[in-house]
């Protein structure tokens, strides 16, 4: 009888583990989509893909860099150069007047994107 009450209560509360294991786990899971959904979203929302492409890797013109699967850190910091002006080679100017629409978080939901991407 003893045994039986025991087996039950490990039963329920082995079911219980299991139910909030797999609930914390989809909770994880809607967050990471959530932020790649962001930054890609963003992507297409800051109008980056005018100039880079749907996709990322099919730049306007050949002078435009293919950014799908930068690295994110190297990503976020050439967006914050040339944001700020301290990158201002080639071209740069022509993405320069875009970078007002986005703050560090949304560039950084980018980057993260971006390395995403393949
Ligand atoms: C008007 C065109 C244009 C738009 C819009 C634009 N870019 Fe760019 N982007 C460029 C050009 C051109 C360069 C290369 C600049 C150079 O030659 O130095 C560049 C460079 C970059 C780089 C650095 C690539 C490398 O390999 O160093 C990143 C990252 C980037 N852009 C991300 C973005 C993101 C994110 C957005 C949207 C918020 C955006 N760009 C919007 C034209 C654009």
């Amino acid at each position: 009888m003893k045994n039986l009450l025991l087996d039950y209560l490990n039963e329920e509360f082995m079911r219980k583990l299991i139910t909030a294991i797999a609930g914390i786990s989809l909770m994880g899971l809607g967050f990471t989509a959530m932020a790649e959904g962001n930054g890609a979203a963003l992507y297409q929302s800051k109008t980056c893909f005018a100039c880079h492409g749907k996709d990322a890797k099919t730049p306007l013109l050949p002078t435009y860099p293919k950014i799908a699967g930068q690295n994110k850190e190297y990503a976020l910091a050439q967006m914050k150069d040339i944001k700020s002006g301290t990158r201002s080679n080639g071209q740069s100017a022509a993405m320069k007047g875009v970078m007002g629409l986005v703050n560090e978080a949304e560039m950084d939901a980018i980057a993260e994107w971006l390395a995403s991407v393949n």
